[in-house]
């Protein structure tokens, strides 16, 4: 029995190290060798569930069911009032009469989860309230790239303790990759999420700390990352995070605690002068647009699996 077989992707959490590792490696097969998944899709589509707004996760969803021969159909909110017009499970039970898999960003985890619950297809979390696992993946599959071996090395993300963090650290303990989150208080990360990453680390040999002084996060980092101080549904504390947030934003300064050349992260979109300067974003060491493009080969590589692929 494959266990890849529309196996879902809610949390970084649903991955053991080793399968972590596993879905690295193929995407990176699959972004060397696109051919091997060339027709895997044919015939196949792919439900594109959005509750909020995306450039990245829209594209490279709908691009990489393209260049696998099927294709994906792009549900925008007002098209099925999720869980308003029909009830969450309704939804799922009648997408998977008609699809191969389902990717759904929503406000809540929770829809993702009642989606899975009651799919039969894969179910894809392309970002919720809680977690961002496609980018995590992008984000490792670039650290490899340009970092080699992660183990050991040393992540620092500077801001908001928010969805993407969350899948990043879980990745970086479950790769043995240090991770250094520096926020402002009140702005942590989930507590019983860092202490499960930091539980998984054990293991791993990673460190995992949150701190509250953006210069000691940095400190002696390899890569350096960042992502806007407030989320899509958060936008009625913009101008409260404004005030707060500031000493957080990458820029020389902060940067020159960190490793020299190191690796200038974000997951876009970003709002320069704000979490990030202009120079530090547009830096020779930033690698923003690579984790872009890396999204396309991750997210291949989880449907691909899905669907029932394996790597050569
Ligand atoms: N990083 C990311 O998910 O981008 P979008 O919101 O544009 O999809
Ligand atoms: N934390 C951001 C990520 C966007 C890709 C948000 O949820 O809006």
């Amino acid at each position: 029995m494959n266990k890849w077989l529309n196996r879902d992707l809610i949390s970084i959490a649903d991955y053991s190290s080793e399968e972590a590792s596993f879905v690295i490696d193929a995407a990176l097969t699959l972004k060397d060798d696109p051919g091997q998944a060339a027709k895997l899709a044919e015939g196949k589509t792919l439900a594109m569930i959005f509750e909020k707004q995306s450039l990245r996760t829209r594209m490279t969803f709908e691009i990489a069911m393209t260049q696998m021969g099927g294709h994906g159909i792009y549900l925008q909110p007002t098209d099925i009032g999720l869980g308003t017009r029909e009830p969450v499970m309704d939804v799922a039970r009648c997408l998977s009469r008609w699809c191969a898999a389902i990717m759904a960003r929503t406000f809540k985890h929770e829809t993702v989860i009642e989606l899975a619950e009651y799919a039969d297809v894969q179910v894809i979390n392309a970002l919720s309230d809680w977690e961002h696992p496609c980018q995590a993946l992008a984000d490792f599959l670039t650290l490899r790239e340009h970092l080699g071996e992660v183990r050991g090395k040393t992540l620092a993300y500077v801001g908001d303790g928010n969805n993407v963090v969350h899948s990043l650290m879980l990745l970086a303990a479950k790769l043995g990759m240090n991770c250094r989150i520096g926020c402002p208080t009140g702005y942590e990360p989930d507590a019983k999420l860092t202490a499960a990453a930091q539980l998984c680390a054990q293991e791993t040999g990673a460190i995992i700390e949150v701190l509250h002084d953006p210069a000691a996060a940095v400190m002696d980092a390899d890569a350096v990352y960042t992502d806007v101080w407030t989320s899509m549904g958060q936008e009625n504390e913009r101008e409260e995070r404004l005030r707060i947030f500031p000493p957080f934003q990458i820029n020389a300064e902060l940067l020159s605690h960190a490793n020299p050349g190191a690796l200038i992260m974000h997951c876009l979109p970003a709002h320069r002068g704000e979490e990030i300067s202009a120079a530090a974003m547009d830096s020779p060491n930033s690698v923003v647009f690579d984790e872009a493009e890396n999204r396309l080969h991750a997210q291949k590589a989880v449907l691909a699996l899905g669907m029932g692929w394996l790597p050569d």
